[in-house]
């Protein structure tokens, strides 16, 4: 590998053992990929948030830094971070603790390690969407993320350049603010590769889903081009295209000409790649996405309706609230919505919060169920309106997952029955 002077400088030990340790871990790492070399970020989005249950294993945290994510066998003593860094969304909401299930002891430990993440300079957006609350980095900017769903979309709408990262690599950024340049930094890994005829009118959230949904399963983690989008999406739909298509696939990286940061024209988007496969998603491509992200469910009693994955801006939140229109919800049901803690704060400046409160809903933050693993007590079925969550929640918690609109979502909240269809 080739190191600049400041980089052997910090490999030597010049800048102290946890600097040192972190460019030993991230030489590893360049070395394994087969990156020739390094390039700079100031912008890394980790996950350092320990629970009681992962810090039983260490004496402080300084040591579980040391060992988990630098992958050090001696502890260091952890400075603060050297570039600007973000803690992604972790396992626990500060405010509604008790209502997430968790025990005060299972609090005050992650509050503990919270804290210790604030104290050496890493943000606490705990989402994650950090491009929804204020770290939206311009084209061309290399970045360290891990998030699939915040990768995809920084990559492609934005036109930032990151991998998905690890704990560990982006740990080693935030001390020393570099990462391999490979993969998505480079330009000859950007251009596209499969060509998406897109013959169905794609308007709402849902139908950004299921697309996404599709796209990920036909092309996997290759770059796809969308061809024949005739509405212009917004965040809300591009958000909810980027998440499924890198659950059901692995994109980290798409154009949609005219609309993403990097391609004006389709031939711009394959610049001097040949598609290697074209695929149709037409009506009935449509349908078998639908059918298959509601194979899991069949009981039609729903017991938890969730919105927010990713999680949802005020827009949504907003939408949530005209749905409701005033009614409760059902005595069976619970309805959770997840949103980062400043648009919940938003929420509650402009009155939604009480209006979801006044329904009997709950606005949390900082976690969600598939990260965080809790559902209400004795759940057994949920209503999604996102093709990410149900394409997770029911593996990961072992429940039945409806997919639908978050208009059928709302109205299952009100009715504790699913009646959702596609229309
Ligand atoms: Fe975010 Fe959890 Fe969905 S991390 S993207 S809300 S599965």
């Amino acid at each position: 590998m080739i190191l600049t002077d400041d980089e052997r400088r910090m490999l030597e030990g010049e800048q102290g053992p946890a600097v040192q340790k972190a460019m030993e871990l991230l030489v590893r790492y360049a070395e394994a990929l087969g990156a020739e070399r390094f390039v700079d970020t100031n912008n890394v989005c980790g996950a350092n948030i320990l629970t009681p249950s992962m810090m039983r294993h260490f004496k402080s945290h300084d040591e579980a830094f040391s060992k988990m994510s630098l992958d050090s066998d001696e502890t260091v003593e952890i400075p603060q971070v050297k570039v600007f860094s973000c803690q992604l969304i972790g396992p626990m909401d500060r405010e509604q603790w008790e209502v997430q299930g968790v025990s005060r002891e299972f609090y005050e430990g992650t509050m503990e390690s919270m804290d210790y993440n604030a104290r050496h300079g890493i943000h606490l957006m705990n989402t994650c969407t950090p491009y929804q609350v204020g770290n939206v980095p311009v084209k061309g900017e290399h970045c360290a993320w891990m998030e699939s769903s915040a990768v995809v979309y920084i990559n492609s709408v934005l036109g930032a350049r990151t991998n998905v990262e690890g704990r560990e690599s982006t740990a080693a950024a935030m001390l020393t603010g570099k990462i391999p340049y490979w993969g998505y930094h480079l330009d000859e890994n950007r251009f596209g590769t499969h060509l998406i005829e897109v013959e169905f009118d794609v308007e709402s959230n849902m139908d950004w889903g299921m697309l996404g949904y599709f796209v990920g399963e036909m092309v996997e983690d290759k770059v796809p081009v969308l061809n024949g989008i005739r509405h212009v999406p917004d965040l809300l739909r591009l958000k909810h295209f980027g998440a499924a298509a890198a659950s059901s696939g692995g994109v980290e990286m798409y154009h949609i000409p005219g609309i993403t940061a990097e391609a004006r024209t389709l031939e711009e988007a394959f610049g001097p790649n040949r598609p290697r496969a074209t695929f149709k998603y037409g009506e009935a491509e449509r349908r078998k996405v639908y059918e298959e992200l509601n194979s899991t469910a069949h009981d039609r009693d729903v017991d938890l309706v969730m919105i927010g994955c990713p999680h949802a801006g005020i827009e949504q939140i907003r939408e949530v609230c005209n749905l409701l229109d005033g009614k409760k919800i059902h005595s069976n049901c619970e309805l959770w919505v997840f949103t980062p803690s400043p648009i919940r704060k938003l929420a509650e400046q402009n009155g939604y919060l009480k209006i979801l409160q006044d329904a009997g809903a709950k606005l949390m933050s900082d976690t969600c169920p598939a990260i965080g693993q809790f559902l209400p007590k004795g759940t057994k079925v949920v209503a999604l309106d996102s093709a990410k969550q149900v394409h997770y929640l029911p593996a990961i918690m072992n429940v039945q997952g409806w997919f639908g609109s978050t208009a059928d979502c709302v109205r299952a909240a009100l009715t504790g029955r699913w009646d959702g269809g596609l229309h």
